[in-house]
């Protein structure tokens, strides 16, 4: 990996988070305030190419796996187009290729996106009660979720994770049926601890701290879970139930935070890099990538390495803790991508 994507504390950050739009189909409590986001002009977001030259320019760096997020992904109407070309490089060094959605409207473009070399898909769903579903994302769309995740595992895609993120008093009852579901669901069930973004009324009361889900399951199973083998750079720690097809993991970034193997960097949809989740320090790149140089037109491949290098020199060891995240200003989460 180059130099330009090792920070200070020698991690390496092979691993690119790519969001696409700032919309959403869904208005989740816990990632947008009610009364919606301000939204960047259109001109302002990186396009289909600018989005495929930064990602075939991350892979020559030495960036390995590339997610692309949102707001919510498959809004954006050249997101196949998008696949399609990361996809491509996957000759060229990328090893894995995933999109995180909501999967409302993923059913009918999946195929497309597992030709395509779609390798890894998360799909963002609290509850397994559709009161609750439109409760929680104030839309409709829980049967067309489920019609996803069937598809996805029809289709043989690998590597289909469920995102749940769990608030105390509101789906914390959830946990024991997305658990049972894994019995005969070949899918990483995932429980993420709720984490303070502009605008979600984040408070220490709603958040469920991992460990307390762990001695939740265990008990009303009767058994402790198995634990297993995780990835080195995995933000999860998965278990399973024995006699489970499918694994349940723990997101753990509020009480057990896994900073010091963060091998992430993310690009937003209006073309920042954001070297970290919680970090406020963000550079354009979409406005390199637009200042033409007079000689021959293109962009400077060199001044845009040259501030990627060094907003990753400038990342934190690890993030201020949740009470001071919960004060300070970042991005509202559908600006971010997650
Ligand atoms: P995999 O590629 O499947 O490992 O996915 P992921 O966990 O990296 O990404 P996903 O988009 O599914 O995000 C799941 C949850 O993990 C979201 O709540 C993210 O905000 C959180 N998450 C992802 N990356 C980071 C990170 O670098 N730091 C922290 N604190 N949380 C993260
Ligand atoms: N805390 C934790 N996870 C969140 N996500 C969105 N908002 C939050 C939050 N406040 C999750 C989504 C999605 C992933 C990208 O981030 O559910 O699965
Ligand atoms: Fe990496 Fe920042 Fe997430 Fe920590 S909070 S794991 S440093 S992105």
């Amino acid at each position: 990996v180059s130099e330009n994507l090792i920070d200070t504390f020698d991690r390496q950050h092979t691993y690119l988070r790519i969001s696409l739009t700032e919309r959403c189909n869904l208005r989740c409590t816990y990632c947008m305030p009610e009364e919606g986001v301000p939204l960047t002009q259109s001109q302002q977001l990186l396009t289909t190419d600018e989005i495929l030259t930064l990602a075939e320019l991350f892979v020559r760096q030495g960036v390995t796996k590339i997610r692309l997020t949102g707001g919510e992904p498959t809004v954006r109407p050249d997101i196949t187009k998008i696949i399609q070309g990361i996809g491509q490089l996957k000759s060229q060094g990328l090893q894995s290729l995933g999109i995180t959605t909501n999967g409302v409207a993923l059913k009918r473009k999946l195929p497309d996106f597992y030709d395509a070399g779609l390798d890894s898909l998360n799909v963002s769903l609290d509850t397994l009660d559709p009161a609750m579903f439109q409760i929680m994302t104030r839309r409709k769309g829980f049967d067309k979720v489920m019609g996803a995740l069937d598809e996805a595992i029809k289709l043989g895609v690998p590597n289909v994770k469920i995102n749940c993120v769990i608030m105390r008093g509101v789906n914390d009852d959830q946990v024991l049926d997305f658990v049972t579901l894994t019995k005969t669901m070949p899918v990483r069930v995932r429980f993420i601890e709720y984490m303070p973004f502009d605008g979600n009324r984040w408070k220490k009361e709603k958040l469920v701290p991992y460990r307390e889900l762990v001695e939740r399951i265990e008990t009303s199973f009767g058994t402790k879970m198995m634990k297993c083998k995780d990835d080195a750079h995995d933000t999860t720690k998965y278990y399973q139930l024995p006699g489970h097809i499918g694994t349940v993991g723990f997101i753990t970034s509020m009480t057990d935070h896994f900073c010091h193997t963060c091998n992430r960097i993310r690009i937003t949809a209006d073309g920042n890099i954001k070297v970290c989740l919680f970090g406020n320090a963000e550079v354009s790149l979409r406005d390199i990538l637009r200042k033409k140089q007079s000689m021959d037109g293109a962009y400077s491949e060199q001044e845009l390495l040259h501030v990627i290098g060094a907003a990753v020199k400038k990342k934190k060891r690890q993030h201020a803790g949740m009470f001071e995240l919960a004060s300070r200003k970042n991005r509202a989460m559908i600006l971010i991508g997650g």
